[in-house]
């Protein structure tokens, strides 16, 4: 259960913030993919290199970027959604009081609350500390919030006390975690889900084409995103420049015509999703042989392609959900709800070429999720991004 989830390990500052190294090795080891937040006490256990290494990803200690020029504010909302479980291994109590009454002074507190995903917390504490009234009390709340709690384990203590308190064996933590995550049934379970990504390519002899750059990477993260969210994916992808996900069933297609008539077979999806940059014009005329040099100036004549997602549009089934993609130079907003409207969608991912982090090849993006009448905005990674737009399309 746990291969391919994803994992925020939420580390606080008792003794055993220690094995919250190997842990981290386990979940990896068991297929998962793992990014750790701690607190600024937990590094004086571990050092944040330590788990940046190997999670190989930055660690989260403050809400704060280092960078002042960063505009990196909301990665706690980022973490916070792109987790498919939320691991607090060990969680003291002074942390776990903090999730007990909502305070939200440090990246892993805060990111709790952003959570989407279930939340698991591995209390360890000394002597008489688990036993006294206010952790008993706080645990009780925390599991009425719905939050998961793993009993810790008894034995030998840190201050040489006996007593409970101590992290629980790795196997435990990984059991736990792969029966919550086996007990979540995903918004899109169920649900079929059809996306288009990259670019197609129009050719105008057998070795020229019209194309653009799209390497297929943010489509490919939608269509991951979607089958995390319990779907039934159908990838159909122009000649992308980014690796296809093995477990998601793909079909390559070349040229605009191809594409719609790919997507024709699969148009009763309850989700569409066309993140493809479709080229919009093909040539007239399609050379059997090179054109040669020889024969001078040569000019193009083109035609439109099919707009296919205006087609879907026109074509909505019942209950069906229609999303669409806009990349814009100019007047990002307005051109992306003209686009909605125009083509009966009923969300557009907008973005713009000229926004820093955001357009063609890059691994992060900055998009405007434009509904009939609403505009969020998103930014991060493309994962981070696909994971924001489902998350609240299908929330
Ligand atoms: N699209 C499509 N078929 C086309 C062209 C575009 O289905 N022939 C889809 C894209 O996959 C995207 C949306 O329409 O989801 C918007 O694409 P975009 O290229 O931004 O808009 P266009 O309709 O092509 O308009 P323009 O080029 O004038 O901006």
């Amino acid at each position: 259960m746990l291969s391919g989830k994803r994992i925020v390990l939420g580390v606080t500052g008792g003794i055993a913030a220690y094995k919250a190294a190997f842990l981290l090795r386990e979940f990896q080891k068991a297929g998962a993919e793992v990014r750790v937040t701690m607190t600024p006490s937990a590094t004086r256990f571990v050092g944040l290199e330590t788990f940046a290494s190997l999670s190989q990803h930055e660690v989260a200690v403050d809400i704060f970027p280092k960078d002042t020029q960063s505009t990196d504010w909301t990665r706690h909302i980022n973490w916070g959604e792109w987790a498919d479980l939320f691991v607090i291994a060990p969680c003291t109590a002074n942390t776990l009081s903090k999730i007990a009454s909502g305070i939200s002074d440090n990246m892993l507190t805060s990111t709790i609350l952003a959570a989407r995903s279930p939340i698991l917390i591995c209390p360890t504490m000394d002597g008489e500390m688990y036993e006294s009234p206010s952790v008993t009390e706080n645990l009780k709340k925390v599991q009425e919030f719905g939050f998961y709690v793993l009993e810790p384990a008894s034995g030998f203590l840190a201050s040489g006390l006996e007593g409970k308190g101590r992290l629980p064996e790795f196997e435990d933590i990984l059991a736990k975690a792969d029966e919550i995550i086996g007990s979540v049934e995903g918004p899109l379970a169920d649900k079929k889900v059809v996306v288009t990504a990259g670019p197609t390519r129009e050719f105008i002899d057998p070795v020229r084409f019209i194309s653009n750059p799209s390497s297929g990477k943010m489509g490919v993260a939608m269509a991951e995103e979607a089958a995390r969210l319990g779907a039934e994916v159908k990838l159909i992808h122009g000649p992308v420049s980014t690796p296809l996900p093995e477990d998601i069933h793909s079909t390559a297609v070349v040229s605009a015509q191809d594409m719609f008539e790919a997507i024709q077979s699969h148009s009763d999806a309850d989700v569409i999703i066309m993140a493809a940059a479709v080229s919009d014009f093909t040539p007239e005329e399609q050379h059997e042989h090179k054109v040669k040099k020889e024969f001078g100036e040569s000019s193009i004549s083109l035609k439109k392609t099919q707009d296919i997602l205006a087609w879907l549009g026109e074509h909505k089934k019942d209950g069906q959900t229609l999303i669409g993609f806009a990349m814009e130079t100019e007047n990002l907003i307005e051109n992306a709800t003209a686009k909605l409207e125009r083509k009966n969608a009923d969300w557009i991912v907008a973005n713009s070429l000229t926004t820093e982090g955001a357009g063609f090849g890059v691994d992060t993006n900055h998009v405007h999720l434009i509904g009939k009448n609403s505009n969020k905005e998103f930014k991060g990674t493309k994962q981070e991004v696909a994971a924001s737009v489902l998350g609240n399309i299908f929330q």
